[in-house]
């Protein structure tokens, strides 16, 4: 048995749902367990693009079960109406193949509001949020004031649990000027789709220890990437929650034994969305390129992501901090075009060379990165499936990337076609 945490090694957008879809022919369950509707994973079947945002990424094959863990933050409307979305293109979802664990936190319309005062109250400081209520409700989560999908089962309880987060919510919206919430609306709206989330809802944890007895092979679909991790990343932005391997544990209630290999899915150079430090970002025609190409728009919210050199200082350094066993490079084919292409090998700070990222944001923002040039292959690899037809010149850039990150790359991607994929090794069979 085997069961593999994908996450993201950079700052998200790596095509964490391309490999997950892909992958996902060899497993029975995909379990997401953090992050919410931020995460936009897009996956290209036959020419038919879908684009995920809480659902796992396997929902899109038969006979696969999809699991939203504890560690997921849950707006209940957007989930209803990605299923819908989904059931409208042929897509089958129902309790046979959907579970939503019990203990789930909500997202209501009142964190989405905050989320949006805050972002427009702090102008040029802002964290350039996606504005989906990530952040509020993670925090009404710690501070122990959350609604969870379970709340939704009564509705004296319900009644009870929003009177004292609206009491929380409130003091800070009459402090901001804004409108106080009404609780008695959003008690009736939640109440009318309660059935319709109750009905997915079961212990993860319990449904994932009979998973483990019956053998089934599990997939864990991280979102974000761990330079969003709220203790890892470029804090203060970041995404609230913890976006490194051992959150899937965390996440749906299983041991971190349940874990038996973790893989980063790594862009073969490096974007951003949203505002905060970016070492090896490129202001120039060629950082214009790289996202015309890529096609770097957000797909959560169309924003231009931020685009720049491949910094392998960073991807070494998440390795080692999730636990890393191997990669999935990425959008290979977007360098296509290139003449020359930089890696990222080192830092400048004050003068003086650093081999890791520093924690402190100021010195993040200062830092210079020292690159090394390779060739370009100026060979279109879109699309090639064997590691033996890419270019040479392709294969020397990945041959360098695998040496500094000092990790396998298992697989790399040619197109955001499923089958565009090149295989090294299956990390199913390691
Ligand atoms: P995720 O959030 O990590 O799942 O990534 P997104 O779906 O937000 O962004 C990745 C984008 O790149 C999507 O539009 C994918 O369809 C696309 N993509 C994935 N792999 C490749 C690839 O190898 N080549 C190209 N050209 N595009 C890719
Ligand atoms: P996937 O799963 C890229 C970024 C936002 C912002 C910061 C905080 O598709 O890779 P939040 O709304 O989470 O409070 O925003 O995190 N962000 C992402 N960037 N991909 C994502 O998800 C992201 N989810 C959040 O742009 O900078
Ligand atoms: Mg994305």
């Amino acid at each position: 048995m085997k069961n593999i945490v994908v996450v993201g090694s950079q700052w998200g957008d790596e095509g964490k749902g391309k490999i997950v879809d892909w992958l996902s022919e060899q497993a029975d369950v995909v379990i997401r367990f953090q992050g919410g509707h931020n995460a936009g994973h897009t996956l290209v079947i036959d020419g038919v693009t879908y684009k995920l945002r809480l659902l796992p990424s396997g929902i899109v094959r038969k006979n696969k079960i999809s699991v939203i863990g504890n560690g997921v933050v849950v707006d209940p409307w957007a989930l209803l109406d990605e299923i819908k979305e989904l059931k409208s293109k042929g897509i089958q979802i129902d309790i046979k193949n959907l579970i939503i664990s019990e203990s789930a936190n909500l997202i209501l319309p009142f964190h989405r509001e905050m989320d949006e005062i805050r972002e427009d109250a702090a102008g040029k400081g802002k964290i350039g949020t996606t504005r989906r209520g990530i952040g509020p409700a993670y925090e009404d989560k710690v501070g122990r004031r959350s609604i969870r999908v379970m709340d939704l089962r009564s509705e004296q309880n319900l009644d009870q649990r929003l009177e004292s987060v609206l009491l929380h919510h409130n003091a800070i919206r009459k402090g901001l000027g804004k409108k106080i919430f009404e609780k008695d609306q959003l008690r009736k709206d939640l109440l009318k789709i309660a059935p319709q989330i109750l009905q997915y809802s079961q212990p993860v944890w319990l449904k994932i220890n009979e998973f483990k007895r019956q053998k089934k092979k599990i997939l864990f679909e991280g979102a974000q990437g761990i330079l969003l991790d709220v203790d890892h990343g470029t804090y203060p932005f970041v995404t609230s929650s913890n976006t490194v391997a051992s959150s899937a544990a965390t996440g749906t209630g299983c041991g971190p034994n349940s874990i038996n290999y973790v893989l980063g899915i790594t862009k073969a150079y490096t974007t951003r969305v949203g505002e905060g430090p970016f070492p090896t970002e490129l202001k120039d025609e060629t950082g214009e390129l790289l996202g015309t190409r890529g096609k770097e728009f957000g797909t959560v919210t169309s924003r231009k992501r931020r685009c720049g050199w491949f910094d392998g200082v960073l991807v070494r350094q998440t390795i080692k901090i999730s636990g890393i066993n191997g990669i999935a490079l990425t959008k290979l084919d977007v360098l296509d075009d290139l003449e020359e292409i930089k890696i990222c090998i080192q830092y400048e700070l004050d003068g003086k060379k650093i081999d890791y990222l520093p924690a402190a944001v100021e010195d993040q923002l200062k830092i210079k990165p020292v690159y090394k040039t390779f060739p370009g292959w100026k060979t279109s690899t879109k699309g090639v499936k064997n590691i033996n037809k890419l270019p040479e010149n392709a294969k020397k850039y990945i041959f360098a990337v695998e040496d500094f990150i000092e990790t396998k790359i298992s697989s790399i991607s040619t197109s955001p076609e499923r089958e565009d994929t090149i295989l090294i090794e299956n990390p199913f069979e390691i």
